[in-house]
Order: C-alpha cells, then structure tokens, then sequence
C-alpha cells in the first residue's frame, strides 16, 4: 500500500520543529548571557549601544553583537530602532533577578547540563542501564537548586506546611524533622531559620551535595540544622515529627523501601510531606508542556539515578498521585491527601 503524506501536516510539523530548534538555541544564549553577566549588566541601564555594553561586561563586542541579535529576535532582550538594547522589567525578572520566583536560570541552567553530557546520556538510553546522580556534572545540581530554591522560598512555610494537619504547630514550638534527598539543602535550612525551636536534620545519598549543604547553613549561621551523608532506606535517627522529601522520591531505586524506613523513623503522630512534579494519573493527562518536560528530565536524570540503585523500580517524574499513594501504601502508610499544588508541583500529607 502506498504512503499518503499530507503535506500540510508535514509543513506544520516542520514550523514547530523550528520553533523547537530556535528556542533551544535561545536557552543556551541565556545561558551564556547568564554565566557572563549580560543580563545583569543590562538590568536597569536602561538603553545601550553595543559598544557601551561591550565596555561595562569587558566582552567582545563582535560577540555580543552576534548574541544580541539571537536575543533579540528570541525577544529575551528588547532591541530599539536605533539599535541600542534593553530590559523590560518583565525580561528582567525572567533572566536577571537570581533568586525571583519568575527568574527562569536555573531552570535554564539544568537543561543545558543535559546537552553538556550528551553522550552518556546517549549510551545510558542505549544500554537500559542505571547512572547514579553524581555521575552528572555541578552545573545540574547547581541548576536544581536554582530553580527549586525560589519556589521553596516563596511556598514551604507560607503554604505548603500550613497545610498539613497540625505541623506547623509543632514545629513552631520545637519539633525533630527530616529532610531526606535533600541536595544543595537549601530547603533544609529555609525551614530551620523559619523554625529556630525545632531541630532539622537534611540527609542526601550524594556526598558533594552534604557538603555544600553543610557550608551554606554555616554561611547562614543556622545552629539548628545538621547534614548527614545517608541514602533514604537506612538514615540514623529516630522519632521525627516531620520527614519531608523534595523532588526526589521519584528518583530512588526502592522508594517503597525508602518510605518505609522514613514511616519507622517517624514518630506514631508524625507526618511526612511529599512534594513531587505535579501530574496526572496517566501518560493522556500529561501531555502538556510540563509533561514534556518532566518526562524529558525523567528520561537522562531521574529514571537513569533508580537504576542505578538497588530495586531500580524507576517511578518517573511523572507518576501522578494515585501511583504514588500506592507506593506509600506499600511501605504502610494509611493515609495519603493532596493538601497543596504550584504549576509545577503537588503537596501530599502521608500519615498513619
Ligand atoms: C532532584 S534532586 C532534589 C534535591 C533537593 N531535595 C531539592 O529540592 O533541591 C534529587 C536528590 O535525591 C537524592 N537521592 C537520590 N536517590 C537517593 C537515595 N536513595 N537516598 C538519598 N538521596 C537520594 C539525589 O542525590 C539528589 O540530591
């Protein structure tokens, strides 16, 4: 039987491709523009020739000429009639202001870590074998916490403890809570200064991570936090009040293992608080752009690091609630509610 091709769709298909192709290109400018201070230097200046650019970041200006240009048409950067550039307010909230909620750069910054290391993610697919979080570069984990850093700021103890059934009682008046998975720590040491009574303890199965973990809390001068290099199914301690696992369930080999031993280290009337990408309960609910996304990361960062661990059960980013309350079940817990969401993810209370 012949192939009968719709030329119409051929060519729809090849504009999105393009428009694909023009913004990963864009995200690597902003990348660059990010890392050599041109978004900040263009913060606030109002309008500049690209000489007077070239002149306040000491770059070339044949070079900035030429990434000006791409910027510009990306409309990263406004570009004037008489060829001096700026940014809006808005351009500067989104690639100037580190630290804003909008400010996308880390987010940015996470994806150009996986182009950076194509190959291996190239001969991971190919094998179907594991490869462990650390086996990626500073640049994703520094990426990471960039871009989760603000939303934590903004949502942990505004909305998403509040929400939890009697916590932030609790904590306020002194309480023990683990932070397991936690990376960079930086919401480890957000809830410590929130909560100078309680005493938090920030676990991670990646040694670099603890001790940058380690030298931002001394850098914050926050007595009542401690780092500790454990992976998630033997951590020490006991009778918690609080666990908390951010963004990072999905990406244990055995996460039913994990909650398990987080459900033993939990005192009778603890809670733990899972924050995962929020989704729906199935690969048709998720296809959207932030499916496309998570799944993307899902694909060389978060299923590759269960892999390579022991029970390697590859959860994905993805899962949606209703996999993982069964999960949660499976280790023991009872009880599992959505107490809160962002755009990007969603807050369960695990009890019982
Ligand atoms: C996506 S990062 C999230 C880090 C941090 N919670 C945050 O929100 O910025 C996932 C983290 O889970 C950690 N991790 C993965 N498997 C682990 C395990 N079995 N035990 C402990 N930590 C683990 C990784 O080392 C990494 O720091």
């Amino acid at each position: 039987m012949s192939e009968q091709i719709d030329m119409a769709r051929v060519e729809e298909l090849a504009g999105k491709v393009i428009g694909d192709v023009a913004g990963a290109l864009s995200l690597y400018m902003a990348y660059i523009g990010d890392q050599t201070g041109v978004f900040e230097a263009l913060d606030g200046a109002g309008r500049l020739t690209i000489a007077e650019l070239a002149k306040k970041t000491g770059l070339n200006e044949k070079y900035l000429h030429e990434w000006l240009g791409s910027v510009s048409a990306a409309g990263y950067v406004t570009m004037h009639e008489d060829e001096t550039f700026s940014l809006s307010p808005e351009q500067a909230l989104i690639f100037a202001r580190e630290g804003q909620p909008a400010c996308m750069q880390g987010f940015i910054q996470a994806v150009v870590s996986q182009y950076e290391q194509h190959e291996k993610a190239v001969s991971t697919f190919a094998s179907g074998e594991g490869r462990p979080w650390g086996d990626h570069t500073q640049c994703l984990f520094c990426g990471v916490d960039r871009f989760f850093r603000p939303g934590y700021e903004a949502n942990l103890t505004a909305d998403w403890i509040p929400s939890l059934s009697g916590v932030e009682g609790k904590l306020k008046a002194g309480a023990k809570v683990a932070d397991i998975g936690c990376g960079h720590g930086s919401s480890t040491v957000l809830m410590a200064q929130s909560y100078p009574d309680s005493e938090f303890h920030g676990f991670d199965y990646h040694a670099p991570s603890i001790e940058i973990a380690k030298t931002a809390a001394h850098e914050a001068g926050v007595p009542n936090v401690h780092f500790h290099v454990a992976n998630a199914k033997e951590f020490g301690g006991a009778d918690f009040d609080l666990a908390c696992i951010f963004d990072a369930l999905h990406d244990m080999g055995d996460p039913v293992g994990a909650a398990r031993h987080i459900r033993e280290t939990l005192k009778d009337s603890g809670t733990l608080m899972l924050v995962e990408p929020i989704a729906g309960d199935s690969f048709a609910e998720n296809m959207n752009p932030l499916g496309q996304i998570f799944y993307a990361f899902s694909t060389t960062v978060c299923t590759p690091n269960s892999l390579s661990q022991e029970v390697a059960l590859g959860l994905g980013a993805q899962a949606g609630q209703k996999r993982l309350t069964e999960v949660l079940k499976e280790a023991g817990f009872r009880n599992v509610r959505r107490t809160s969401e962002t755009a990007t993810n969603m807050v369960l209370e695990v009890t019982g």
